[in-house]
């Protein structure tokens, strides 16, 4: 595996590949690797001659409020779990290095932000968005992997292709949990031990508000009533959001129909979990006729 440090080191050697016209996979990531991150590498391994993965913890995407400074770090560890993984080449680069001086051009995002973290986060995806153009550039991927877990990120992030031209693939890969059904996530570390036993009540939730659906029932406000009342009563956390919409263009339902996303936010003392489902109410109802 291959080690870079630099945007110019990169480029030369993308340059290389891409003139032999080689597939080239890429894992965006901010460190702190876990089998969530490992599972978009392996899937890149799969299907593209090339992996690249990178980390870097992008200062843009954090609010004043949020946790830059204390954001889990750990690039030894995380240099081996790549190689690990079947990564070709992990580039780590210096923020001095992604934002070279003063930007003279600035991205925001329209689309898909005005609901679940978009809302809660402003600025977030701008900072997503500005950074993955970044990434995208340099490394040139045939392909780009996505998790998920961060459903909104990938819908953005697919407007962002769409809107741009950019040519590459984006592939979604869904939610790796831990075998309770906490979706991994590097903020995990952060919760106390008695919040880590409560924490897959957030899934747990969502499961049966899943099967309140499959039985019948149509009603956003009611699925949402649902699962604010299962995590109050299983957790000590503070609800930020439990949300309903349709998926991927993130548009608020009268009646549940199609494609939607059920997503939840918690707030613990030292952590903000999120968790989502995907699902096609239709082919459900199709499938019960
Ligand atoms: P990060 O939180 O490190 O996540 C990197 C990628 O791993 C994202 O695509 C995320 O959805 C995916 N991922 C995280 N936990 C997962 C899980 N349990 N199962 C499956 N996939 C999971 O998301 C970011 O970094 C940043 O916003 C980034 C895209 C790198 C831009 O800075």
């Amino acid at each position: 595996m291959n080690v870079i440090k630099n945007s110019s080191d990169l480029r030369l050697n993308i340059e290389q590949l891409k003139t032999r016209g080689t597939t080239i996979g890429f894992v965006p990531t901010m460190g702190y690797l876990h089998e969530g991150h490992l599972t978009l590498a392996k899937e890149a391994r799969e299907n593209n001659e090339i992996v690249v993965m990178s980390i870097f913890v992008n200062p843009l995407q954090f609010g004043p409020n949020e946790d830059f400074d204390h954001y889990p770090r750990d690039v030894d560890r995380d240099t081996e779990l790549a190689r690990m993984a079947g990564v070709d080449i992990l580039f780590i680069p210096e923020a001095s290095d992604v934002y070279r001086g003063k930007q003279s051009v600035t991205m925001s995002v329209k689309e898909r932000v005005d609901v679940l973290c978009g809302r809660k986060r402003e600025g977030h995806f701008d900072g997503v968005v500005t950074v993955l153009t970044k990434l995208f550039h340099l490394v040139q991927p045939t392909r780009a992997y996505f998790g998920q877990k961060d459903a909104q990120q990938v819908a953005v992030v697919e407007g962002l292709v769409s809107d741009y031209f950019f040519p590459l693939e984006i592939v979604s890969v869904p939610t790796v949990r831990e075998e309770d059904g906490l979706a991994k996530s590097s903020r995990n570390v952060y919760l106390s031990h008695e919040e880590r036993v409560e924490a897959p009540f957030l899934y747990r939730s969502l499961k049966e508000a899943r099967e309140s659906i499959e039985l019948g029932e149509r009603n956003p406000s009611v699925i949402t009533g649902e699962i604010s009342v299962d995590i109050q009563e299983h957790t000590s956390g503070t609800i930020d959001y439990v949300e309903v919409y349709s998926y991927p263009e993130l548009e608020k339902l009268d009646r549940l129909k199609g494609d939607i996303i059920l997503a939840i936010a918690v707030q613990f003392q030292q952590a903000r979990l999120i968790d989502n489902i995907i699902i096609s109410v239709e082919s459900k109802e199709d499938s019960n006729v």
